[in-house]
């Protein structure tokens, strides 16, 4: 093969990799396998939390082995939970309410975004119990323009929060040993 027609192949072959590696997860309520760049998986009680940045947005699927809410948080600015931007998720009757949150105090459940002057900044959205296990996809931007949301940036940290309800009320605490924090990187 001459040279040029190697090059040519072998930009061929970086533009499909490149091109496959900035896929958009599909948000269907399913993690499929390398759907996402990055997981963490909590070794004990089933909660795990993957994502992937695509040009300006972020993707997260998280699953858990529940029949109660799910829920993660980004970044709180004080102590314990305080100024988190937290995100709820449960099913009622087969449907996903997916809920925009803050954390306004420093323990207890977070406050709709709504109702804190900011808005629901999630874009895609997909929910599925399937077995014991409850799934959940959603996607925003990296930065809202939301005050009440986290400004995240690709290829820097932020604090990750995350918990499992006792059940489908948003208003019953987790329990000690079914909430978690973690380092990660935006990627
Ligand atoms: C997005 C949803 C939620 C996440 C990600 C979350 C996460 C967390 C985390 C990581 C902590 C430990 C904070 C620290 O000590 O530094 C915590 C504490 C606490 N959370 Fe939540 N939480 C959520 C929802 C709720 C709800 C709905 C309630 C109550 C209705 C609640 C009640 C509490 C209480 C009472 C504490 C202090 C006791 C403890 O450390 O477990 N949380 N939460």
């Amino acid at each position: 093969m001459n040279t040029p027609v190697k090059l040519a192949l072998t930009a061929a072959a970086l533009t499909a990799t490149a091109a496959l590696a900035q896929a958009a997860p599909k948000v269907d309520g399913v993690i499929g396998a390398g759907e996402y760049s990055s997981t963490f998986k909590e070794p004990e009680k089933g909660m795990s939390v993957s994502w992937r940045v695509v040009g300006d947005t972020i993707y997260f699927g998280v699953s858990a082995r529940t029949d109660g809410w799910i829920g993660i948080g980004l970044d709180p600015s004080g102590e314990k939970k305080t100024g988190a931007d937290m995100y709820m998720f449960v099913m009622e009757d087969g449907k996903l309410n997916a809920m925009d949150m803050v954390q306004v105090k420093k323990t207890g459940a977070p406050k709709l975004d709504t109702e804190e002057g900011g808005k629901d900044n999630i874009a895609a959205k997909a929910g599925k119990i399937s077995g014991d296990t409850f799934t959940v996809e959603f996607s925003r931007k990296l930065n809202t323009g939301d005050k009440q949301d986290a400004v995240l940036t690709a290829g820097k940290g932020a604090k990750l929060l995350m918990a499992v309800g006792p059940g489908e009320k948003t208003n019953k605490a987790h329990a000690k040993s079914m909430r978690w924090e973690k380092e990660i990187v935006i990627k």
